[in-house]
């Protein structure tokens, strides 16, 4: 999928260590994309990394510790010359009744998803507007757009990752592309997490027809490869037999 234009260049993704960012991280670099692997397991970056080769590195980095981004742009800026591409996609899905006692996990979420990608994005903006052209790629959800119950707060994550993307679009193009990527269902380890036991189930359940992350890994590929006199703004997929 990679143009002579894009290929070559460094894309940092951010929550690399499984599912949809270890699947993007392995089909930009295919694209022959440099790219930094940031997440908190370890084992799991240097694994893929090892897996990747030359060309690809891997920064642990919690994007809730401002603090441990700051160190991982610094590591991107020393070496591989600084970020192209950024993938705001670590996230977790602590689904449950926003009147469940379960207060920490819906703070938790807000933290990671929504607070994390826009302190990633401050801390490596610079680096972004160096290059011929920057790219950020946020991870937002269908749950962006429809809310069942249990997803109160994962919701308002997703809902505002949308809001904070068409503004930054405002600010940021045309000198960097702002996309917005809402995936359905897709077969990872994001429901493993959930505690709450009815709303576990019923993520779990869904893993019966959800759609492998290189789906979506894929479709970023083709986003960030257009040229970049066009931005795909806004990128709703589904598995197809996933009407809402
Ligand atoms: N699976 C779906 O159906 C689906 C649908 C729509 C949207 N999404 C979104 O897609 C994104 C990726 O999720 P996934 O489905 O691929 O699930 P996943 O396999 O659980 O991946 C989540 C990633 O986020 C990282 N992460 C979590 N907290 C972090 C933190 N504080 N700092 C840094 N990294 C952190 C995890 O790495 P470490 O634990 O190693 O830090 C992991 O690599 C999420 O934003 C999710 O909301 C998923």
């Amino acid at each position: 999928m990679s143009t002579d234009q894009n290929a070559g260049r460094v894309a940092v993704i951010t929550g690399a260590s499984s599912g949809i960012g270890a699947a993007t991280a392995r089909a930009l670099a295919a694209d022959g994309h440099r790219v930094a692997l940031l997440a908190r397991r370890a084992d799991r970056i240097h694994a893929l990394a090892d897996e990747l080769g030359k060309g690809a590195i891997a920064v642990a980095a919690d994007v809730t510790d401002r603090d441990s981004v700051v160190a991982a742009a610094a590591r991107v800026q020393q070496e591989l010359g600084g970020a192209d591409i950024l993938v705001n996609n670590a996230g977790v899905m602590l689904t449950a009744p926003f009147t469940s006692d379960q207060r920490e996990e819906h703070w938790r979420m807000v933290h990671t998803n929504l607070l994390g990608a826009m302190t990633t994005t401050e801390v490596f903006l610079d680096q972004l507007r160096t290059g011929a052209g920057g790219d950020l790629v946020n991870i937002s959800s269908v749950a962006g757009r429809v809310a069942p119950a249990g997803f109160a707060a994962y919701a308002a994550t997703k809902w505002g990752m949308n809001g904070w993307s068409e503004a930054l679009r405002v600010e940021l193009q045309p000198e960097i592309r702002v996309m917005v990527i809402e995936p359905g269902a897709i077969a990872t380890e994001l429901s493993d997490h959930i505690t709450h036991p009815d709303s576990k189930k019923a993520a779990k359940d869904v893993l019966e027809w959800a759609i492998p992350p290189h789906d979506i890994a894929d479709v970023i590929a083709f986003a960030v490869s257009r040229p970049h006199r066009l931005t795909l703004n806004e990128i709703l997929v589904r598995p197809t037999v996933q009407a809402m």
